[in-house]
């Protein structure tokens, strides 16, 4: 195959891998990767004594949902989703908060907007720290 050859076939795929979501229109194809949808029932539990949360300021994002460890080293959860557009939100502790990194939204650690352009809240959810295990729920 030389790489005409493989070029057309490589694109040819990529395109039919967009073109159903691209076809209910251009705003559509910007939203690929994206998501709005707010989990519900929610119940997971993660190890807090490695990986990211093993430290004050991490966060990690499962099943839609991020969870972050606060400077002060307390657990919150709340739903990844950007309520503007749906990209996942990012956790600063140095902002204590949920950063938006596609349009600058921001949400204070309850996942209440604090600067727009997202309008609504994050959903909220309950943690409860057993031993070195995290449980999230709604
Ligand atoms: S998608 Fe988050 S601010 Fe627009």
């Amino acid at each position: 195959m030389d790489r005409k050859e493989f070029l057309s076939q490589v694109g040819l795929g990529v395109a039919t891998l967009l073109v159903p979501a691209c076809i209910g229109g251009l705003s559509s194809c910007s939203k690929i990767g994206t998501s709005t949808q707010t989990p519900t029932n929610v119940d997971f539990t993660i190890d807090t004594s490695t990986g990211a949360l093993s430290a004050n300021g991490g966060y990690l994002i499962q099943s839609g949902v991020i969870v972050a460890r606060t400077k002060i080293g307390t657990f919150i959860a709340v739903s990844a989703a950007c309520t503007h557009e749906g990209t996942n939100v990012y956790y600063s502790s140095g902002s204590s908060g949920f950063i938006c990194s596609r349009h600058g939204a921001r949400y204070n650690e309850t996942g209440v907007v604090t600067q727009g352009p997202a309008s609504q809240s994050l959903t909220k959810y309950k943690t409860t720290l057993t031993g070195k295990n995290l449980r999230v729920y709604s």
